[in-house]
């Protein structure tokens, strides 16, 4: 395989609203993230996948753009947005862009235009219909909504606001093309595809995932713009499958460098239900979906390595714990997706163990996906107290409160009330705490991300799960030139046993990286949420 720089980085998923906010008007900004940028360099990643900054009415937190070419205005200027990326280069940091293209706002110039009338030549940039099908969006209710100055239906697979584009029209591929190349010359480091995998939709036969000409069209607009730079493409593709993944990410395919795919996250819900159908975790099948990523995908494709983003919940809260054994929990979480095969993504606070929230009111919230399921559900008959349950495990705004970087006011994101309210435990888990003491969690990504950069085993090893039926312990081996390294951590609240004896013999001076400063791994036992590396020697 050819080696690509991306195949050691580390990436830091920036929300921009939730960042850091330098003028004080209670949202995150550009200047705010240029104000941090050594606090992610000390970290030690090395690309900035940055949530969109482009002009937007904000329906959805700026996945609703309105305009490509424009910075939203509480977010800053271009002016800025280059400074960002000059100062990131410094620092040896790539910004990659997150490209919204299989919807924009409904504010964006061509719907505009294309609401004019049928004959206006951007009315083809959208999808219409005469009659509603059964299609519905992901965001509640159906997926059209009427125009009554048309007389017609428009497509939205999200909010009313997010129109989807009409991608069977070539004018439309191309001008997404031109923009791409727009931020290319201003030298981005590479591109998250939004839903990327709705862009060859089939509406009339209610086909929206993986549509057939899908593939044709990332090709094209791989050949047509970013091909022909040496970026990292990652494109969100809920619905991929191991086939649908080695087609994204073969380089022989021109597609993509990797794609996000979802499986281990759409575990813990009812099946044939939506993901706030709460169901518990099943352990040994979260080992089995990201081994089967880990091991039928190498060598052939490429992988991305997350726990949570800012559509999810937190993870140490989901996956671990976030009460009594956070830290190590976090620590924990970190050790498996960073021991893997692939490259990590660090969702902004999962640095620090930041947790999910659970704010009384529903009037706290502030996410178009939840207020809509909220509605949705009640006219259903689902009572107040199990859809808050719902929230407070699954919403979005979990991962959309501010960053929590010191123990004053709003966490230090602001001097004064942010668009959405700090989670109150920021006064104990803070950037400042962390950066202050020697066990933080920050630190221990700091030396998994070391680890990563200075050891080849880490970034192109091969990948063998161990204890497959343990209820508790995810373990795996990494073999890279004769060597091998075994990554563990028991997943529950107990000691348990861990014995590898037939595998190799455990000394003190073969552990790479542990999540406790004294560990009983002699005596064959794991404590709670322990987690680690070891070199392991016959
Ligand atoms: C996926 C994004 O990550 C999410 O935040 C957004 O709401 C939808 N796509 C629609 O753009």
């Amino acid at each position: 395989m050819e080696k690509k720089w991306w195949h050691h980085s580390v990436v830091y998923q920036i929300y921009p609203r939730s960042f850091y906010d330098s003028n004080n008007d209670g949202i995150g900004d550009l200047q705010g993230i240029i104000q941090k940028l050594d606090y992610i360099e000390s970290l030690g990643a090395d690309v900035i996948w940055l949530s969109p900054v482009y002009a937007s009415p904000n329906d959805d937190n700026g996945y609703d753009i309105a305009d490509y070419y424009q910075i939203m205005d509480e977010f800053g200027t271009m002016a800025d947005m280059d400074e960002l990326i000059a100062q990131a280069k410094q620092r040896n940091i790539k910004i990659v862009m997150d490209i919204v293209a299989n919807h924009t706002s409904d504010e964006h110039q061509w719907f505009v235009e294309a609401r004019k009338s049928k004959d206006n030549p951007y009315h083809d940039y959208y999808v219409w219909a005469k009659t509603p099908n059964n299609l519905r969006s992901i965001f509640s209710g159906s997926a059209w909504q009427y125009d009554e100055h048309l007389g017609e239906y428009y497509l939205h697979l999200f909010s009313k606001k997010q129109p989807d584009l009409n991608w069977t029209n070539p004018r439309v591929r191309q001008d997404i093309a031109d923009m791409i190349i727009f931020w290319l010359e201003k030298g981005i480091g590479g591109f998250r595809f939004d839903v990327i995998d709705l862009i060859g939709k089939i509406p009339e036969q209610e086909i929206t995932e993986n549509g057939p000409k899908l593939h044709e069209y990332i090709k094209e607009l791989n050949q047509k713009s970013f091909g022909r730079y040496d970026v990292l493409t990652v494109g969100e593709t809920w619905g991929a499958t191991i086939e649908i993944g080695e087609q994204y990410s073969n380089p022989k395919n021109n597609e993509l460098s990797m794609i996000f795919q979802f499986e281990h996250i759409l575990l813990d819900q009812q099946v044939d239900g939506e993901k706030w159908d709460l169901a518990p975790l099943d352990f040994i099948k979260l080992k089995q979906v990201l081994s089967k990523w880990q091991t039928e995908l190498y060598g052939i494709g490429w992988n991305s390595l997350f726990w949570n983003n800012h559509d999810t919940p937190r993870a140490v809260s989901r996956f671990a714990n976030d009460q009594q054994h956070r830290v190590e929990a976090a620590k924990l979480l970190a050790t498996i997706t960073h021991g893997m095969w692939g490259t990590p993504y660090i969702y902004q606070g999962e640095e620090i163990g930041m947790t999910n929230v659970r704010f009384d009111s529903l009037a706290s919230y502030r996410d178009v996906e939840t207020l809509n399921m909220y509605n949705e559900r009640i006219k259903k008959g689902y009572s107040h107290e199990t859809i808050m349950e719902s929230i407070y495990t699954k919403g979005r705004d979990n991962a959309r409160t501010p960053m929590q970087w010191n123990g004053s006011a709003y966490g230090g994101f602001s001097t004064t009330a942010p668009w959405i309210n700090v989670n109150p435990n920021y006064e104990t888990i803070n950037v400042e705490q962390a950066l202050a003491d020697p066990n933080s969690i920050f630190n221990y990504y700091q030396q998994l991300i070391q680890l990563r950069k200075a050891n080849d085993w880490v970034v192109y090893g091969t990948y063998r799960l161990i204890l497959e039926n343990d209820k508790n312990i995810f373990a795996y081996i990494r073999a890279y030139q004769e060597q091998e390294y075994l990554v563990y951590g028991n997943f529950s609240a107990q000691n348990v046993r861990f014995d590898i004896e037939e595998l190799a013999t455990v000394r003190r001076e073969d552990i790479i990286l542990s999540n406790y400063n004294e560990t009983q791994l002699e005596q064959k036992m794991l404590q709670p949420f322990e987690a680690g590396i070891i070199k392991l020697v016959n």
